[in-house]
């Protein structure tokens, strides 16, 4: 390299800092533009359609629509939740998304993974929901011909990690059913009416994607007995709740429609879920026995290699244990014997695992119940 080369290469590096420095000047003087145009206060409004070249019709009251310019930074898409600038309608963020028929926390499964040979010691509730969920999907001419409404839906109620959520999706998987997953925690919303229009929006998925089950986790989050000391009194979830069972009233005689609501806290349940068109029967379960801890054991070892498990020891000694809590000691014994550069697992590695993970929960059982 000549020395005029050099020179040049450093004039070019100090005008590139410059240019940086000026760049950067000008990103924090838009983050503070932005940053005061969101302290105002906002419209929020809904993306009814994009257009072609990119601008978007946007309502944000009844009758109320504008035409907003193109947000390419933000890319929102139909059916988004936005807020707008008072005053130029310019998008400012996207509140929730809906996704390709995706409401935004919720997730829909055209057919879940999980089959009943995954699912250890539950044959009462298998056999229960297959009733109550599989024989209307499959079969609903044998409730026509005998004369009595189908079922519609279904309570699991039971202690964390007892398998609840496995068994809806092995249902919804046997019935040949779009599993549409929702939580009830993420129901309760921040924004007025977001919860509502949430629960109505699912309902509105369900009946574009049937034959379908709607499965709702944690339903205690919005179908909280008033009188219930965790009761907080907030009027948002209780119009959610009530945007609910509207809409399972509505589509209660839907056919290829089942609900399927899961909850370890029976006991602050508003009794309104339980009533008949709504989850009318209660499907209740427990932590595995001895023998039912046996089978989880195998299920969740059946693509592992092993050497002189004895899995009879194993099921006595994890008394307490919640099918969720097998699976990581599983997994626990997996991982040790790896750790010792091991082709399989022994024995010795479970009991290893075994004292972890009694250690690290002080006592499973105090575990299970908090
Ligand atoms: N009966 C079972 N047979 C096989 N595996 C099980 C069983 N119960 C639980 N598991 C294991 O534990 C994991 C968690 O179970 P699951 O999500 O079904 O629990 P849950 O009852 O829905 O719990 P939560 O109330 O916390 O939602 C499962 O993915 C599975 O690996
Ligand atoms: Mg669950």
């Amino acid at each position: 390299m000549t020395e005029t080369d050099t020179k040049k290469l450093l004039k070019r590096v100090n005008s590139l800092e410059k240019e940086n420095q000026n760049l950067r000047e000008e990103l924090s003087s838009f983050k503070q533009v932005f940053s005061n145009m969101k302290e105002k206060p906002l419209i929020i409004g809904s993306i009814e359609r994009v257009l072609e070249d990119g601008r978007m019709i946007v309502s944000h009251a009844p009758g109320n629509r504008v035409l907003v310019p193109p947000n390419e930074l933000l890319d929102p898409h139909a059916g988004d939740q936005v807020t707008l600038h008072a005053q130029s309608y310019q998008i400012i963020e996207i509140l929730s998304r809906k996704i390709r028929g995706h409401v935004a926390g919720m997730e829909l499964i055209e057919s879940p993974n999980v089959t009943f040979e995954d699912i250890g010691g539950l044959d009462a509730q298998i056999q229960a929901i297959r009733e109550v969920v599989e024989l209307p999907l499959l079969n609903p001419e044998l409730f026509e011909e005998i004369g009595i409404d189908p079922p519609s839906g279904a309570l699991l109620s039971g202690p964390p990690g007892t398998g609840k959520t496995l068994l809806a999706k092995a249902i919804a998987r046997s019935s040949n059913a779009r599993f549409i997953h929702l939580v009830g925690s993420d129901l309760v919303q921040k924004f007025i009416g977001e919860g509502s229009r949430m629960v109505r929006e699912v309902f509105t998925l369900a009946k574009e994607n049937i034959p379908a089950i709607i499965f709702i986790d944690e339903i205690d989050a919005i179908a909280i007995k008033r009188t219930s000391e965790v009761y907080k009194g907030d009027r948002e979830v209780q119009r959610t709740f009530m945007q609910l069972l509207s809409e399972l009233d509505g589509f209660a005689d839907t056919q290829g429609i089942m609900f399927i609501a899961a909850t370890n806290r029976e006991d602050v349940l508003d009794p309104a879920i339980l009533r008949p068109g709504r989850f009318d029967r209660i499907i209740r379960f427990d932590l595995p026995n001895e023998e039912a801890r046996e089978m989880i054991l195998k299920i969740h070892t059946r693509k592992m290699k092993l050497e002189n498990v004895d899995f009879k020891t194993l099921a006595r000694k994890t008394e307490g244990f919640s099918g969720a809590h097998i699976k990581a000691l599983v997994t626990e014994a997996g991982i040790k014997a790896l750790r010792e550069r091991r082709k399989s697992i022994k024995h010795s590695h479970f009991n290893e695992a075994l004292v972890d993970i009694t250690d690290k929960e002080h006592s499973v059982k105090d575990y299970i119940y908090t």
